[in-house]
C-alpha cells in the first residue's frame, strides 16, 4: 500500500530497506510532547484566523489530548511505516478524529514541524541543564565556603607551584560552570524564534498569523526567513557546542578526582555510594564515576562532530541528511545530564584529607615563590634578582635534601647575606596562601568571600 500521507502519485509502498533507512520514529518519538503543543498552537491559530472551522479545530485539538493521553499511558502504537513521530501522531489524530484531522496540516509542512518541534525540545532541554548545573555549583559553592582554608597543593604542568586550599580549587570550576550556562542562555536566546509557517520552505499563501504561534509557544518572535527556518540547526549545533565545553570542564574535574582518589595523591575520599570494588582485589576502591564522566563526554564532544560534519554540505534548504540531527543530540543531552548528577553525587560526599593536602602542599618547593617575594619586599631586590637568588637557595636545600623552611639560616645567608630569620614566617604553607590576597586570589578570606557572593548568586538565579 502506498503511503496515505504522500503516496497520492504512488503505485507501490516502499521498499523494506527504503522503509528502514527512512524512519526516525524508533528516536524521534522522544519529540511528542513538542509536536503536540505545536500542532495544538498552528490549529488554534488556523482558526482564529478563519482557515478552519472552529468545530474542526475543536474536535482536532480534542483528538490531540486523546493522543497525548495514550502516548502518556504507553498505550500508543508507534509504527515504523508511518515513518516519524509527526506522521504517527497525525494519523491516529486521522483514527480518532476522521477526515476533519486532515485539515491540521493547512498551512504546514513537516520541514517547519521538525524545525519547531527540535526548537522546543532543545529549549526544554537547555532548561533542564540549567537547573542541574546551578544545582551542581550550589553543592560546589557551599564546599568551598567549608574548607575555604583547607591547604592544598596548586599545580602547574602538574608539578608543585604555590599553594593553594580546596575552597579556591572547588570554585574555579564554579566558575567554569557559570560560563558554560552563559552560553546555554545564549544559545536559548538565540533559538527563541518560531519557525513554524515556513511551511515546506517559502512560507504559504494562507493568511497564518505566525507571531501568534510563536507567543503561544512562548517564543520571543517568528523567524523572519522562511527558507532559514527550515533549513539550519544551528540552535543544535550551538547547544552541542556549550554542552561539549561543560562536558569538558566536567571531564578535568573527574580527571582531579581519579588522580585525587589514588593512595598516592591520597587527598580526597569518595564515598561509598560513588565508588566500586574490585573482584579480584579487596583493597580497591575505584572511582568509576569520574571515570565514567570523563569518558562519556567523549560522546558529547562527538555529537557535535557528527552533527558539524552533517550540515557543512547541505544545500539550501531541507535535506533529508538532517533527520540524522537528533540521535546524537538526544544522546549528548541525556549523557551530559547524567555526569552533571553524578558530579552532584561525588562532590557532595566528598570528604577532604586535610592533613595529607596540607603535607603536600609544602612538598617540592612549593613556597619559593614566597621567599622570593620576600627577598623583593625586605630587601628591595628586583624580582628577576630575587628569583635567581631564590633559585640557588632551592638548589642547597634539595641537595640537603630539606624543605626550605627546615634549611639553616646560615646556608641561605651564604647566598644572600642580608637574609634574617623573620624569612621563615613567610615559608609556611598557611602563610603562603594566608598571604595571596588579591582580588581572586588564594587567600581564604578572599575564597570566602567569593563562595559568598556565589551562593548567594545562586539562590537569586
Ligand atoms: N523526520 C523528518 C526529520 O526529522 C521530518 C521532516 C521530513 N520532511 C520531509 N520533507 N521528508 O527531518
Amino acid at each position: 500500500m502506498s503511503n496515505r500521507m504522500w503516496g497520492g502519485r504512488y503505485a507501490s509502498g516502499p521498499d523494506a530497506i527504503m522503509e528502514e533507512i527512512n524512519a526516525s520514529i524508533d528516536f524521534d518519538k522522544a519529540l511528542w510532547r513538542q509536536d503536540i503543543a505545536g500542532s495544538r498552537a498552528h490549529v488554534a491559530m488556523l482558526a482564529k484566523q478563519g482557515i478552519v472551522e472552529q468545530a474542526d479545530a475543536d474536535a482536532i485539538t480534542k483528538g490531540l489530548g486523546q493522543v497525548e493521553a495514550e502516548i502518556e499511558a504507553g498505550s500508543f502504537t508507534f509504527s515504523r511505516s508511518l515513518e516519524d513521530i509527526h506522521m504517527n501522531v497525525e494519523a491516529r489524530l486521522a483514527e480518532i478524529v476522521g477526515p476533519a484531522a486532515g485539515r491540521l496540516h493547512t498551512a504546514r509542512s513537516r520541514n517547519d514541524q521538525v524545525a519547531l518541534d527540535m526548537r522546543l525540545w532543545v529549549r526544554d532541554t537547555v532548561d533542564q541543564l540549567d537547573g542541574q548545573l546551578r544545582e551542581l555549583q550550589s553543592i560546589m559553592a557551599e564546599k568551598a565556603l567549608a574548607f575555604a582554608g583547607a591547604v592544598m597543593p596548586g599545580f602547574t604542568h602538574l608539578q608543585s607551584a604555590q599553594p593553594t586550599t580546596f575552597g579556591h580549587h572547588l570554585l574555579a570550576y564554579v566558575e567554569m560552570l557559570g560560563r558554560d550556562r552563559g552560553r546555554l542562555h545564549d544559545a536559548r536566546r538565540r533559538m527563541n524564534e518560531c519557525p513554524l509557517g515556513a511551511a515546506a520552505l517559502a512560507g504559504t499563501s494562507f493568511p497564518i498569523d505566525r507571531h501568534a504561534t510563536a507567543a503561544a509557544l512562548g517564543f520571543d518572535r517568528p523567524t523572519a526567513n522562511s527558507l532559514d527556518s527550515v533549513a539550519d540547526r544551528d540552535f543544535s549545533l550551538e547547544t552541542l557546542a556549550a554542552a561539549s565545553i561543560c562536558a569538558v570542564h566536567l571531564s578535568r574535574l573527574a580527571e582531579e578526582i581519579v588522580l585525587w582518589t589514588t593512595p598516592q595523591f591520597g587527598f580526597v575520599r569518595l564515598s561509598d555510594k560513588f565508588t566500586t570494588g574490585s573482584s579480584i582485589m579487596p583493597q580497591k576502591r575505584n572511582p568509576d564515576a569520574a571515570e565514567l564522566v570523563r569518558g562519556k563526554s567523549g560522546r558529547v564532544i562527538g555529537a557535535l562532530n557528527a552533527l558539524l560534519i552533517v550540515m557543512k554540505g547541505l544545500p539550501m534548504t531541507y535535506g533529508k541528511d538532517m533527520q540524522e540531527d537528533k540521535e546524537g543530540l538526544f544522546d549528548a543531552m541525556a549523557t551530559l545530564s547524567l555526569c552533571i548528577a553524578a558530579m552532584a553525587g561525588m562532590i557532595r560526599d566528598m570528604q577532604p584529607e586535610l592533613k595529607t593536602m596540607k603535607k603536600a602542599a609544602g612538598v617540592g618547593y612549593a613556597t619559593a615563590t614566597d621567599l622570593a617575594d620576600w627577598l623583593v619586599r625586605t630587601l628591595k631586590m628586583p624580582f628577576r634578582e630575587a628569583h635567581h637568588v631564590t633559585g640557588r637557595i632551592v638548589g642547597l636545600a634539595a641537595d640537603r635534601g630539606v624543605g626550605l623552611e627546615k634549611l639553616e639560616l646560615a646556608a641561605m645567608q651564604a647566598v644572600e647575606p642580608r637574609i634574617t630569620a623573620a624569612v621563615y614566617e613567610v615559608l609556611g604553607v598557611e602563610r603562603s596562601v594566608r598571604s595571596r590576597t588579591s582580588y581572586g586570589g588564594t587567600a581564604p578570606a578572599e575564597v570566602r568571600k567569593q563562595a559568598k557572593r556565589w551562593l548567594a548568586r545562586l539562590k537569586r538565579e
